[in-house]
């Protein structure tokens, strides 16, 4: 069975809702899901599973959430993560997903494989779940 890991960031809870979304897709599929707010996630979630999805809101400037998420993330910068299957996934205000592309260049250069990625502006519309579960399905599959 696939082990999925999605680690999140949120506090309105846009982004949670798409890491739910996730998780159905990948749980459909028959992987075994483990689902975090970053704040409780340790590194050993991330290297243990076959795929991740990491989801953030923009925030601070345009930028992946500084605190929590961009801190933990830095703990990969020096393990080696041997292109390991990634979502990236979050919501926006008014930065049109520009967090995003700054983001997936920060994660390629330390060492994910970024498959999918999936940026909606605020609360996801119905089309945006459907897209979560698919992203779900592709890391379970
Ligand atoms: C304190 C704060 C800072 C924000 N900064 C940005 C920003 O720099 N750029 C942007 O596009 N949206 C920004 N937003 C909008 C959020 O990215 C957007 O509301 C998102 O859906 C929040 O996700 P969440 O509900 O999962 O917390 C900000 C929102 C808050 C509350």
């Amino acid at each position: 069975m696939k082990k999925i890991s999605v680690i999140y960031w949120s506090s309105g809870g846009n982004v949670e809702v798409l890491a739910e979304n996730i998780k159905a897709g990948a749980e459909h599929l028959g992987a075994e899901v483990l689902i975090k707010h970053v704040h409780y996630a340790k590194v050993e979630d991330v290297t243990k599973a076959d795929a991740v999805a990491f989801g953030s809101p923009s925030m601070d400037n345009n930028r992946i959430e500084q605190e929590e998420m961009a801190s933990f993330l830095k703990n990969f910068k020096e393990l080696n993560m041997e292109n390991k299957p990634t979502v990236l996934f979050g919501s926006y205000g008014w930065d049109e997903g520009q967090f995003m592309v700054d983001w997936e260049k920060l994660m390629i250069e330390y060492g994910f494989n970024i498959v999918g990625k999936l940026a909606v502006q605020e609360s996801p519309k119905e089309e945006e779940i459907k897209k979560a579960k698919a992203l779900g399905e592709l890391l379970g599959k």
